[in-house]
């Protein structure tokens, strides 16, 4: 056996003990203990050696008696390990933690999880208290305090009400993936059919519209020369082609945001586009600030992110300034997303006076505030003041935009305007997400884009149809409910008299009308549970039809049966 190979036995769960070829670095704690023993035994026959050598240190790391199991762990080698270590045990098997650069409780963080993957300190082990860590490796407590919550952060420490912390095993076997975070995002989804295909059910569910009549238009009229001119090259453009991210800026600067071409960034739909300045800004467990209701395509992204989320109320101006000045010396958001432009799903518009207030703490804290500006042509009655990034261009402020409600969601073509350094840094981490927006997306979008005025009054004219259907709809079926008209957007934000929302909505299904509950849009899921999103971008019959379907479900729940009889409705 070769010199350092014991070193990697040792680290080596017991099961691979024998014959497997040591490849791990030699570093670690109980190098000196095993090269003592190395030396010491290595003079008579090479493998026995080793194996009395690891037996002997197992021996010393792990004292005590771990036959007693406190819970299953999913990890075969540590299986029987569920008892705290002693603190000589956990000194050695961290040993020379404090060596390196990086904050101390960094370096501590980085020992301990080393010596678990290492094998030193085994998955399912309880660690000291640490009042007794700090003391043993002379540091402050707090030392010790902030490198356990960064393991727990990470997801490598659990703490167990009243017994401490303990190494985490696996919750279930890796070939499972992240079943806690799908089932999360099932839970509360808005997309329930990820396949699109149409249904029996009304869907009150997206608020998205269907493709506008010009993007067909587009697309069956594109040319051979322009088709050829834009597929010059490999085809992968991260950052987006140029020719549109021209008329972005264009368009920008028209709103009174001055923006040049290499202030845009083009997007896989503005999702893609949260996802990447959450991934910019945000690391697991770090603070992101939303309104309460908000976009839940945007809660499911953060969340999905491992954001620690925050809430500030609405109110009819929109999202609380107060209450966002607050957390900004309080909680040290590293990022807030905003919905100024008739939010999604209240409907309601930022004013002015907060507009400045938003641009103001951003620049004062330093903190990056999304502002998602989709549905911004899609007033019901007025435009909406300009956005937060025109009040102070200083302002790390980030607008984020999209084809998807003023032509259509499957173009998947969105865009972020920023800074030109923050722009370059979100488009390194657009490449690794997906090497760029397709180009045929851009292409179209592209020769859209200047004609969107015309085509947004005309989704403004249909939607106000569609939206005094559904107002009357609810104001016959459901008289005890309000459906406040919004100032603008694709839903409206219905009150109900009491908080049954996720109720109703599980009784809809069966009158065939799929609908969302307002906890689905709330930061913390106890809240809005008295509101329904209504969405009035379907045709105005399946409206009507989708409102007598609920208007049955509330029956049962308001114990009344007087509504009319169910309707065929091609949806
Ligand atoms: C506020 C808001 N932001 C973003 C999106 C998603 O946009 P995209 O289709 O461009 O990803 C939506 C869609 O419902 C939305 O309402």
């Amino acid at each position: 056996m070769l010199d350092g190979d014991l070193d990697a036995e040792i680290r080596r769960p017991p099961h691979q003990i024998h014959g497997a070829q040591g490849d791990e670095q030699r570093d670690g704690p109980p190098r000196a203990r095993a090269q003592f023993l190395h030396y010491g035994l290595q003079t008579t026959c090479g493998c026995w050696t080793a194996t009395i050598g690891v037996i002997a240190i197992q021996g010393l790391l792990w004292s005590g008696d771990y036959g007693n199991i406190d819970r299953p762990i999913n990890a075969k080698w540590s299986e029987n390990v569920s008892r705290v270590l002693p603190i000589a045990t956990v000194t050695a098997a961290l040993g020379e933690w404090a060596s390196g650069t990086g904050p101390l409780y960094r370096r501590l963080a980085d020992g301990l999880e080393a010596a678990v993957d290492h094998g030193r300190i085994p998955i399912g082990a309880g660690l000291p208290p640490e009042r007794h860590l700090a003391t043993a490796l002379s540091v402050s407590r707090s030392t010790v305090v902030a490198a356990f919550d960064a393991l727990k952060r990470a997801g490598r420490l659990e703490a167990r009400q009243g017994s401490g912390t303990w190494v985490r095993g696996h919750a279930r076997p890796p070939d499972e993936g992240n079943l806690e975070l799908v089932e999360e995002l099932e839970g509360h989804a808005i997309l329930r059919d990820l396949s699109g295909r149409p249904t029996q059910t009304v869907e009150f569910t997206a608020a998205a519209v269907d493709c506008a009549p010009e993007v067909t238009t587009a697309i069956v009229g594109l040319s051979g020369d322009e088709v050829s001119m834009w597929s010059r090259g490999h085809g992968y453009s991260p950052q987006g082609y140029e020719g549109l991210r021209d008329v972005i800026a264009q368009r920008l600067t028209g709103m009174g945001l001055e923006t040049n071409t290499a202030q845009v960034l083009i997007t896989s739909g503005a999702t893609q586009a949260v996802l990447l300045t959450a991934r910019l800004y945000l690391e697991p467990g770090a603070p992101a600030v939303l309104e309460t209701p908000s976009y839940a395509g945007a809660i499911d992204v953060l969340h999905a992110e491992g954001a620690r989320l925050l809430s500030v109320d609405m109110d009819s101006s929109g999202a609380r300034t107060d209450q966002l000045a607050e957390l900004m010396t309080r909680s040290l958001p590293r990022m807030v997303y905003l919905v100024p432009d008739f939010h999604n799903p209240s409907g309601v518009v930022l004013s002015q006076r907060r507009r400045e207030e938003v641009a103001r703490l951003a620049a004062d804290y330093h903190v990056p505030v999304v502002e998602d500006i989709v549905q911004r042509e899609l007033w019901l009655d007025e435009p909406p003041p300009p956005p937060i990034a025109t009040f102070d261009p200083d302002a790390p402020v980030l607008t984020v935009g999209s084809m998807s409600k003023v032509f259509w969601g499957g173009l998947r073509l969105g865009w972020i305007r920023g800074s030109e350094t923050t722009i370059a840094r979100l488009a390194r981490l657009k490449a690794v997400d997906d090497f760029g927006t397709p180009a045929i997306a851009q292409l179209v979008s592209a020769k859209l884009l200047p004609q969107i005025d015309t085509t947004a009054a005309w989704r403004r004219t249909e939607l106000r149809r569609r939206f005094e259907v559904l107002e009357d709809a609810v104001a016959r079926h459901l008289p005890e409910w309000t459906c406040p008209r919004p100032a603008g957007g694709l839903s409206a934000w219905a009150k109900l008299p009491s908080p049954c929302a996720d109720e109703l909505v599980r009784r809809a299904e069966s009158h065939g009308v799929a609908v969302v509950p307002g906890s689905t849009f709330a930061v913390d899921h106890n809240r809005h549970t008295d509101r329904l999103r209504l969405p009035f971008v379907a045709p105005p019959h399946v409206i009507e039809e989708g409102i007598r379907r609920l208007a049955r479900a509330w029956a049962e729940i308001d114990g009344r049966d007087t509504v009319m009889p169910p309707q065929s409705v091609v949806v």
